[in-house]
């Protein structure tokens, strides 16, 4: 078991926003967590990555607690987030961005390196030396994926990748996800975007007012009434 995280609650003063989530993750996994806009889904996965500090409950990742740890060190550990919104150096070159990816690896062997990245996303390449601030939307996606690869992840967290991108990019970002998991990376992919979600993914959870609503194969979730109804946005006799 690569991540398990039990019984997972979180507040903002004083008002819960994750109450007893209990969820694992498998080495070489991709998992959606889908759920409206409100649900708790960026909350948990700061969780995860120690951004906000859960009020109760155990995250063990390979086997050690990081509950309440600090990002610097979970990201050491090899437990990365792409955030919500990128936040890629806008003043800094492409390249300059990715290198600073690689300060999250600590000591820890590379599995990522420039050479990957630009694999991955050519157009990365092609833009290596000119700032962040003058790529598209698309391509500062493209870039913080690729500033998180640079840290060595063993499990990948992306919040709502998807957010603001064309269908033609988010095809792009969907298809170089589904590249590094079939390649052996684990992720955890949050998005609203559930219909796309479940197609890339094996397994879902489904978050609903700070609670697990469902889970199982994102095929039977696709094909579950009641989600197709509250999240893929048609009904289900459509
Ligand atoms: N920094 C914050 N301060 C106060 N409330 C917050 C904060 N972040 C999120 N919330 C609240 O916590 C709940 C869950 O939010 P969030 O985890 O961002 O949901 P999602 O990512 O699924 O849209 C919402 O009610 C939201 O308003
Ligand atoms: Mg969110």
């Amino acid at each position: 078991m690569m991540l398990e995280v039990r019984d997972l609650a979180a507040a903002y003063s004083g008002i819960e926003a994750l109450r007893g989530v209990s969820l694992h993750i498998e080495a070489g996994e991709m998992v959606a967590l889908i759920g409206a806009n409100g649900a708790g889904k960026s909350t948990l996965l700061n969780c995860l990555s120690g951004t906000v500090r859960p009020r109760r409950g155990s995250i063990r990742f390979e086997g050690h607690e990081i509950a309440g740890m600090k990002p610097h060190r979970v990201a050491r550990q090899g437990l990365l987030q792409v955030p919500e919104g990128r936040q890629i150096l806008v003043d800094l070159t492409i390249e300059e961005n990715l290198q600073l990816g690689e300060l999250a690896r600590g000591a820890r062997p590379s599995n990522y390196g420039l050479r990957d990245v630009y694999q991955l996303f050519p157009i990365l390449e092609e833009r290596r030396t000119q700032r962040g601030g003058t790529l598209s939307g698309g391509q500062q996606q493209m870039l913080a994926i690729g500033r998180a690869l640079m840290g060595g992840p063993r499990l990948l967290l992306l919040d709502e990748p998807s957010l603001g991108l064309s269908p033609l990019i988010t095809d792009q970002v969907f298809e170089a996800l589904r590249g590094l998991n079939d390649t052996g990376l684990t992720i955890l992919l949050v998005e609203q975007n559930a219909h796309r979600a479940l197609q890339a993914t094996q397994r879902a959870y489904l978050l609903e007012h700070g609670e697990l609503a469902f889970q199982g194969n994102s095929s039977d979730l696709i094909n579950d009434a009641k989600v197709i109804a509250h999240y893929l946005g048609h009904l289900p006799t459509d």
